[in-house]
Parts: structure tokens; sequence; C-alpha cells
């Protein structure tokens, strides 16, 4: 197919904006899935929220895209021309950014959505800054038209986006994905206004940039490639620049928005991959472990150099893994193996606690990322999951120059290890909010609170209209590990909705960390064990102890629940001895059968498997479920 009628785009949004929807109407528009919009009528709300490009159960639950998804899809334009417009779907939340510049690198250009009502939210702006440093040209369109109709938040927007794009307002595109309005226009659009891929040089040596893989038990890997120069086609011997392997093409196609093998395909006559396409390719690779994101592929009798690659995903929030049940670990372990293929940007390294016996350390790129995990595992393995306080990576800098990061709060060092420590240093985060002004002081107070130090205070918009309010732009610094808990909630609900927040990787800085240890009857409960601020650890001490008290059932003898920072003890709860209930032993006994009592003993025995002992304190599993905040 000839670049200059190939077009690759992504589109970019704020979460919720309507990347999806728009996705799956242009590609009912192309023919390249059956219309819907008759069957959609008919459907009930739930089946109008499964979306073609949506696969996965949790990604419709929660209603996001987890999983960047290309498609191409065939466009016959009104001036007769037939393009190939290949279309890359990007998620939208800040956790999966990674995955987002994953589908921004083949494109020349990205079709910014905003959606009518709510105007530019902080997402947008920081998606835009990605498409900008890849130098795309951004096509702006502001989707959900159908809901403003005339009523002047739709202009309003149409404004704020013109603004921020420095462009002319009637260069924005007006779109309903959901009713189809303008959704032409936004074809005609990317064809008319992104630039298509360089052309082809005839002998060009091939160069194709691997940007998202998946597994097929019976295929092995199936790598997503853009070519980005030369050709591909099936019986290539093909080498890897990262690992030195090579492998043979068994086959290769394009993805419509399955998989269809160019050999069956009579458009693309050339059957070949050609530079500026985008498509799949299974190359007898069996090893997962050999498929790397950013990976360049040549011809193996022509080598070349490498593509300039993205950088190697990083896991910024770690939690520890445990089954409930007993003798869990193996299906455990399974149900990891099998999402970590779907999800390759989730790391898991075994681990043991005294405590919960064996399980797994696993890494996230950030909360969000683990909260959407947790519940696919959940799902998965069909059980309730212990998941421990998630940790950022903390470096520790020795006096003697040398340094290790630690991932987990055991590792932390203890007192006497901290003779030897220069400084500890904890990832920060540059966080951008974007909400109505009279937020302003709330949002202040909320980044204060959360040790947050202010970078830049910007209007994105002043009253233009009856429907807009001014709006203001938020740059805070903040220390990475203050946010993962509660902080997006907490600015949800103190801006009734109204505020958006994303963050980007900021450096690591200094902080005034601690080890903050649970104690039952002086024994460490290493499950529970935690990394904090100093300034955090009065407050959290009791709140734990407090919570841990609740749960606990009472015993022979007395409980005593402590949190303590290295020898000094921050809280102190007690959980009294159980009474001697005579009036058992009275009544108790001869009135029962034999069958109930084995049956009250089994039942015992069970329930024994599904509880630990620390100490002389036996506390049950479900216990710990809760206070780590399991439901
Ligand atoms: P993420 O993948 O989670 O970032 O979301 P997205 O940007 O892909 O948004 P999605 O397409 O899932 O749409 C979010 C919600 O907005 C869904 O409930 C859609 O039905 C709705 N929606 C999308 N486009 C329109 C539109 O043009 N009009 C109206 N009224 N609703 C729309």
């Amino acid at each position: 197919y000839p670049p200059h009628l190939i077009r690759n785009f992504a589109i970019i949004a704020h979460i919720d904006h309507g990347k999806s929807t728009l996705a799956d109407r242009m590609l009912e528009i192309t023919g390249t899935i059956p219309p819907s919009q008759a069957a959609v009528d008919r459907m009930d709300e739930d089946q109008k929220n499964e979306q073609v490009l949506d696969t996965l159960k949790v990604e419709r639950e929660r209603g996001i895209t987890v999983r960047a998804q290309s498609a191409s899809m065939f466009y016959d334009h009104p001036d007769g021309t037939k393009y190939l417009l290949n279309l890359l779907d990007t998620p939208g939340h800040a956790d999966f950014s990674s995955e987002l510049l994953r589908s921004l690198l083949p494109s020349q250009g990205a079709l910014l959505l905003v959606d009518a009502a709510q105007g530019i939210q902080a997402q947008t702006l920081s998606v835009l800054d990605e498409a900008r440093k890849r130098n795309l040209t951004v096509v702006g369109a502001v989707n959900k038209w159908d809901l403003v109709k005339d009523d002047g938040r739709g202009e309003a927007a149409v404004k704020e986006l013109s603004a921020l794009l420095d462009c002319e307002e009637d260069e924005i595109l007006r779109v309903s994905a959901k009713t189809g309005l303008g959704v032409e226009s936004v074809l005609e659009g990317v064809v008319a206004r992104i630039p298509p891929p360089p052309p082809y040089v005839e002998a060009e040596k091939l160069r194709a940039l691997a940007f998202d893989s998946y597994y097929d038990s019976f295929r092995g890997v199936v790598s997503l490639v853009a070519v980005v120069e030369g050709e591909i086609k099936k019986g290539d011997q093909v080498t890897s620049t990262t690992t030195g392997l090579s492998y043979p093409i068994l086959d290769l196609g394009i993805l419509s928005p399955r998989e269809i093998s160019i050999a069956e395909n009579p458009v693309v006559a050339s059957r070949t991959l050609r530079k500026g396409m985008v498509g799949w390719v299974v190359c007898a690779m069996k090893d997962v472990k050999d498929a790397h994101l950013g990976d360049t592929f040549h011809h193996t009798h022509a080598p070349m150099p490498p593509l300039e690659s993205f950088e190697p995903l990083k896991s910024m929030v770690f939690a520890g893994c445990y089954p409930m049940e007993p003798g869990g670990f193996p299906k455990l372990e399974d149900a990891i193996k099998r999402l970590t293929l779907t999800d390759r940007s989730v790391t898991s390294n075994r681990e043991s606690s005294s405590f919960l016996g064996q399980g797994f350390r696993l890494g996230f790129n950030g909360s969000l990322h683990m909260d959407v995990f947790r519940q696919r595992l959940e799902d998965e393995y069909a059980e309730e999951i212990i998941v421990t306080r998630p940790l950022v990576p903390v470096r520790i800098v020795y006096k003697n120059g040398t340094e290790k990061i630690i991932d987990n709060p055991d590792d932390f060092p203890d007192p006497g290890e901290m003779l030897k420590v220069a400084e500890i240093l904890e990832p920060t985060i540059r966080a951008t909010i974007v909400a109505p002004e009279e937020y302003t002081g709330a949002i202040i107070n909320l980044c204060t609170a959360h040790r947050g130090v202010p970078l830049s205070h910007t209007y994105l918009s002043t009253p233009s209209s009856a429907h807009s309010a001014a709006r203001i732009t938020l740059v805070y610094s903040l220390p990475l590990s203050s946010i993962i808990t509660n902080f997006h909630s907490t600015l949800k609900s103190l801006t009734s909705g109204f505020a958006s927040f994303d963050y980007e990787e900021g450096p690591y800085e200094r902080g005034d960390l601690c080890r903050m240890n649970i104690l039952v009857n002086s024994v460490k409960v290493d499950a529970l064990c935690s990394v904090l601020h100093r300034s955090a650890v009065q407050k959290e001490g009791r709140d734990w102890a407090k919570r841990l008290r609740e749960v606990v059932p009472r015993q022979q003898y007395e409980v005593v629940i402590q949190a303590a920072v290295g020898s000094s003890i921050i809280a102190r709860e007690r959980v009294a001895p159980m009474k001697k209930d005579v009036t058992a032993r009275i009544h108790g006994g001869g009135d029962i059968s034999r069958k109930l009592k084995l049956l009250a003993k089994q039942k015992e025995g069970k329930k024994r498997l599904r509880e630990r002992s620390i100490g002389n304190v036996t506390i049950p599993l479900k216990s710990l479920y809760t206070v780590l905040g399991g439901q």
C-alpha cells in the first residue's frame, strides 16, 4: 500500500472523553465492523457500554481501556480514493502513560478529543504534551456535541481548545461519537491534515518497531509492528536488535480490528507490510520473555541499528500479594502468570512473609494500575487475595557511596543500619490539577497536607459566557508516596468531582522516611509493616493499632497491639482476654451426637487453616484482609 495513501494516528484524550466510542464509530462508518447503530438503539444500557476495542471484562466494568489496541481501516474518500487508516487506540489514565507513548510512536498525528461539557482537563494537557514532544500533527475535536446542543458549552470548549492548540476555531471538529455527527469530518480531517508516513524507497533495508505484543498459546508471540523503513513479507528471516535472536516470519497481516492475514486480503496486493504500515507478525517466537516493547527487527542478512525507542517501563508502586486459601500458592502463581502475559507492565517476583507464607511482590505503574490488576487477579483466581500496603521505590544512599532501591517495607534499614545511611530519597511527581477557580483554596490545602510544593498557578480560561466559569491549572511537586492511597478520591470529593488530576514523573528527592512496625504481643507482623514520612507516623500508627484491635478476636490471654518506629512505641491498643464461659461446661457435651461433634471439629480444622499465629495470638486471615482494605 503506497505510503501517501496511509495515515497513522492515535486518538488522545482525558479519561472518558470518548476515544473508544469514536474509534468504534470510525470502524463502523468505514465498514470495518458491522454497522450497529440500529442494534445499539435496541440494546439496554449495559450492553451499550460493550465496545469493540475494550475487550477485557474489567475494562468494561470500570469503563477504561487498559491495553492499547490498534485497528486498521480502509476509508473510501469522497474523491474516490481508498485510504488505509491505522488507528492506535490508547488507554486513558495517568498510570498508563507508558502505553500512550507506545501508541504515539508509530504515528504521524494525533486526534485530540475534548468532552464538550467538561472542556479541557488535566490529562488533555499531559497527552498533548506527549504528542508535541514527538512532533505529531494534532487535530482538535470537541466530542459529545449531542450533550450540549446549543447551550454555549460546546462553543466554549471549542474556544478553549483552539487557544490551547493555537489554531482557528473553525479548525476544531465538532463531533458526537454517540450519534455519529461529524465522524465523517474526522475521517476527512485525518486524511487532509495528518501527514502520510515518509515515502517508500526501493531496496531500502527493513526496520520494524515492535510496539505491542500478545500471546497466543498456539502460535506463540504475536508482535504488533510499525514498519518504519523497508518491507517485510512471509518467509523473511528477521533478527531482533535487542536479543540478537533470529526468526522466520510465518504469517503477517493487519488488524482490522481482528487479525487479517495479508495473504487473504485482496486490497493489500503487495502481500507485504511496507514502510508506514502497522500490522502483526508471527515469527515462531515461543517465549514471551523474548518479546521486548520498543524492539527493532531487521532482515537477518541486512543488519541495521535499532530505532530510537521508548524507555523501559518502570514500576512505581509495589505490593505483596498472598493467597488467602490454604495451599493457594500454585494457583495464584498460575493466575499471575496468565495475567502478566496480557499486561506486561506488571512485574512479579516471589517473596515470602513469615506471617503469610509464600507470595509475590508485584510492581505496577501506579495505584490505579494496581487496583485494576488486583480486580482482574481476583476474577482470574476466583478467591480473595491479601494485598499488602503499597510502597514506592525508595532509594537508600549509604555513607560509603553505595546505594540500594527497596520495594518492600521489610527491607527498610533498621536503626542499627541507619547509622550507615547518608540519605533517603523518594520519587516525586509533577502533578497538574485543572479545576474551577472557586476550589483553589481547597486544592492548595490538600496539596500542602500531602507535602506538596507549588510550581505554578495559571488561568486556563476566563469566563466567556454564562456557561463557563473561570478555570485554573495548578502544578505541584508532590511525593509519589503521598498520593497513592487516597489523594485522587479526596480531590474529587473536595471539588464535587470538578477537578481533574494527572501527573508525570519527577526527580527523586530527600524524604524523612521511617519504617513503622506493627507488633502483636511484642512480635512483629511483617505483612503489616510500612514505610512512612515521619510526620504521618503518629496518626497512621494510632489508626492501624485501632483498626487491628477491632478485628483481632479475643483470646485466652490479653493481646497487646503496638505501632512502633524503632524502639519507640507510637500507639498501643489492648484486646481483653475472653471471660471463661462456665455455663458452656455445664450444659455442653452430653446431648450432642457424635456426628455433630465430628462435623464441628472438622469445621474448626478448616477455620484454623485460614488463621495464622503470631506468638501465642491467633489472627484470622480474613481480619488482615479487612485491615488491608479488602472488601
Ligand atoms: P477511556 O478508554 O476510559 O479513557 O474512555 P474513552 O475516552 O475511551 O471513553 P469512552 O468511549 O469509553 O466513552 C466514555 C463515556 O462517554 C461512555 O459512556 C460513552 O458512551 C460516552 N460517550 C462517548 N461519546 C459520546 C458522545 O458523543 N455523546 C454522548 N452523549 N456520550 C458519549
